[in-house]
């Protein structure tokens, strides 16, 4: 055997009521170099997994007390990826075979011949060696793609972080819902690879993107002559996602009539392709993806109900950047390494002024706005640390000069120190709001310091009046929150 297997280091468990049985394997199982820790009941055996690690163990059947099937179940229980072997005495296949079923690797008939034995032992570590490559495997392949490209941290992002690890296992047609650029996509690829499909395609399709009458045949496939330019027989997304996943992206732009035709191939997982008639069937996992609200095309009539229900089994609703500027930090910080890695540059952050500004914007563009913004920031800056100078004007100070220059000044004059305290308030509550009434946060976003705001807050009682959980309070009773 080669160095994997080397015999020093492996420890096997031997347990037999029989003491010429148990000196003599492990005799033999010594001389080879194994480590043997020999037991003479089950009972025996199960106590010396509290102290020691085996790498496979020997049971005899039939033993009084603790059964050798009721030791396998009690080690299945136990330590399920151990190997074990059983030793049976002539004739009694019947209990080997019912051994096997209760998870023996394989079974030695007594009295054993050493070959046998040696070579029985060896396949069952090298086995379960392999099994063990292959869970380690399985493992780093799953941790590879679980979260590693999604970041956050919020609420929002746990929640579908849950959601993915829920429905990831099952075949279920997961609707995913949310503005653009918010990682709807991004959604649906980590599914994929979480599921016991990710060793198969996945296909994705934009219906947005192609033209409507070609959209049946990248669907379906078609026949050879099916039309003019189909030269050869195509085979259709449909069925390049045998086995795996199929993605239908931007799905509310797909015209009326090809709906009817999703909706069969979804219920019945089977169609044909265009210009033919012999029916093809498929196993598919679908996500489907839109920007738009389905709901309201259905009942504006532009989109199939059934096809709306078929395809909201798992909704999945990704939020806007906005709703979640508790991840903005994560997800500067995971654009600039990668930048900087992929740029070859080096730009340390930005500002907390800077920061302030880019945690009050909109983010129309979402995540994939940021994105952008920070290869560009990246490739521009080089390195440092990025100012307010650098953003572009619509993100910049210039913003909130726009939503002041909306204030018009009367014809008959106003009172000068209640407006700009009236403008005060609404910037210091909309700050409040956006970050849950955490006042750093709400700091930052006014790029004021903690203490200033507090005073600000304060002496113009806004948390008296506006408070959520002491407007609520002074509902029920006030008394519980005094602060
Ligand atoms: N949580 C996240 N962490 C890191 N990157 C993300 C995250 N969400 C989205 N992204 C990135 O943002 C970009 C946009 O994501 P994606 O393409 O999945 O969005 P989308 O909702 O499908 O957008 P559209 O509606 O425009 O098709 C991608 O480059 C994606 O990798
Ligand atoms: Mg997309």
């Amino acid at each position: 055997m080669g160095d994997v297997y080397s015999p020093m280091m492996i420890n096997i468990l031997v347990v037999d009521d029989d003491e010429t049985v148990r000196e003599s394997l492990t005799y033999v199982l010594e001389q080879e170099g194994y480590q043997v820790s020999p037991a003479a009941s089950g009972r025996d055996a199960l106590a010396k997994l509290q102290g020691e690690v085996f790498d496979l163990f020997l049971t005899d059947l039939n033993m009084p007390g603790m059964t050798g099937l009721e030791f396998l179940e009690a080690m299945r229980e136990r330590q399920p990826h151990l190997t074990g072997i059983v030793l049976t005495g002539y004739g009694s296949v019947e209990t080997a075979v019912a051994a096997m079923k209760a998870g023996a690797y394989d079974y030695i008939s007594k009295p054993f011949d050493v070959d046998d034995l040696l070579l029985t032992v060896r396949r069952a570590l090298e086995f379960s060696s392999l099994r063990k490559e292959n869970s380690q495997l399985k493992r780093t392949l799953r941790s590879k793609y679980r979260f590693v490209n999604m970041i956050g941290e919020s609420p929002a992002a746990q929640r579908i972080h849950r959601m993915i690890e829920r429905v990831a296992d099952t075949d279920s047609t997961v609707l995913v819902t949310g503005e653009s650029g918010t990682g709807k996509e991004l959604v649906a690829r980590t599914i994929h690879f979480n599921s016991p499909r990710r060793e198969q395609a996945l296909v994705a399709i934009n219906c947005g993107a192609i033209p409507e009458h070609l959209l049946e045949s990248e669907l379906f496939g078609h026949e050879k002559g099916a039309f003019t330019g189909a030269t050869a027989t195509r085979v259709g997304r449909f069925e390049m996602a045998h086995g795996g996943t199929l993605f239908l992206d931007e799905v509310g732009e797909m015209h009326p009539s090809l709906q009817v035709k999703l909706l069969r191939a979804l219920q019945e997982r089977e169609f044909e392709r265009v210009g033919g008639n012999r029916t093809v069937r498929v196993d598919v996992r679908i996500i489907a993806a839109t920007n738009q609200n389905l709901e309201a095309m259905v009942r504006e009539r532009k989109f199939r109900e059934d096809l709306f229900y078929r395809l909201n089994v798992i909704p999945i609703e990704v939020p806007p950047l906005r709703e979640r500027t508790e991840d903005l930090e994560l997800l500067i910080t995971h654009f600039l390494d990668r930048f900087n890695g992929e740029k070859g540059r080096k730009v340390e952050g930005f500002t907390a002024e800077a920061m302030s500004l880019l945690a009050a914007y909109e983010w129309p563009g979402n995540i994939r706005e940021l994105e952008n913004l920070i290869e560009r920031l990246v490739i521009l800056e080089g390195g440092g640390i990025i100012g307010v100078d650098a953003l572009p004007e619509k993100i910049g100070h210039r913003n909130v000069t726009a939503a002041m220059g909306r204030v018009v000044l009367p014809d008959t004059g106003l009172n000068f120190d209640d407006t700009v305290s009236e403008f005060e308030d609404a910037l210091i509550l909309q700050a409040l709001e956006r970050s849950q009434w955490v006042k750093n946060r709400a700091a930052q976003l006014l790029g004021l310091n903690r203490t200033t705001l507090v005073e600000k807050i304060k002496k113009k009682g806004l948390e008296d009046r506006y408070h959520p959980r002491l407007r609520q309070a002074e509902a029920g009773s006030a008394s519980e929150y005094t602060q």
